[in-house]
């Protein structure tokens, strides 16, 4: 069965402001440059788990607000996040943000990643995807993998400044799933995964 377009590409997620802190659409934000007069924040810590079945809801919440979906395509396999195992980050004992995996080969594939718009740039995203990093160290596994799309330039701005590299470019699979056009990160035409990779020393 061919996914729907709801199932890929199609992105509702939305984004925090930087500037006046509201939550923005998708298609709305904007990319901004900034130097380094942005303050650091004191913010509650971050506690990242591997997820509970109490916090399966909290997560499967997480990513149905940030991709409007729990179906994922990537690496050329229609995926269902919500029976993936998962990590947790939890702020003010409130789950903040969610990494979803598996294994792929070689790889700890992470397959989505989703902050709380209401926490973003607070550390969530990094702390979750750092120890996706030592559980890939852990299970001795060679790289961590993550597809992404052309239009969402916040993920890639987001892994590379975390040393990951671009490895894949595939030309239009968005489109070949979706069989439309959708409008992705400040009107961007949705149109090719973009996969990158980090070795685990
Ligand atoms: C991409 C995404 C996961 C990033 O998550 P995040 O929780 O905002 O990430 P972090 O807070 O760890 O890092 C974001 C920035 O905030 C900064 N930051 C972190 N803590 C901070 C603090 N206390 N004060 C000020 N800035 C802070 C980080 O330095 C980082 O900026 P930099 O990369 O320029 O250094 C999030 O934007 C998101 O959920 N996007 C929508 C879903 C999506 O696209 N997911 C990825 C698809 S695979």
């Amino acid at each position: 069965m061919s996914p729907s377009s709801d199932q890929f590409g199609a992105k509702p997620a939305v984004l925090r402001c930087s500037r006046c802190g509201r939550f923005v659409d998708w298609e709305e934000a904007q990319l901004q440059v900034v130097c380094t007069c942005r303050p650091h924040l004191d913010l509650p810590p971050v506690l990242v788990r591997e997820a509970t079945d109490q916090d399966r809801e909290a997560a499967r919440a997480l990513f149905a607000r940030d991709f409007g979906r729990t179906k994922i395509v990537a690496f050329g396999e229609v995926m269902d996040i919500e029976p993936m195992p998962s990590l947790v980050a939890v702020m003010s004992n409130e789950p903040s943000g969610a990494l979803a995996y598996r294994l792929l080969g070689d790889a700890l594939h992470i397959v989505a990643l989703a902050t709380d718009p209401m926490w973003q740039r607070s550390g969530v995203g990094g702390y979750l995807v750092a120890e996706a990093e030592l559980l890939a160290r852990r299970l001795r596994l060679k790289r961590v993998v993550v597809a992404t799309t052309n239009d969402n330039l916040p993920a890639l701005y987001f892994y590379q400044r975390r040393s990951y590299r671009l490895t894949d470019l595939v030309p239009e699979s968005v489109t070949a799933h979706t069989h439309a056009q959708q409008s992705g990160f400040a009107g961007i035409p949705v149109r090719d995964e973009i996969r990158l990779a980090k070795a685990i020393d």
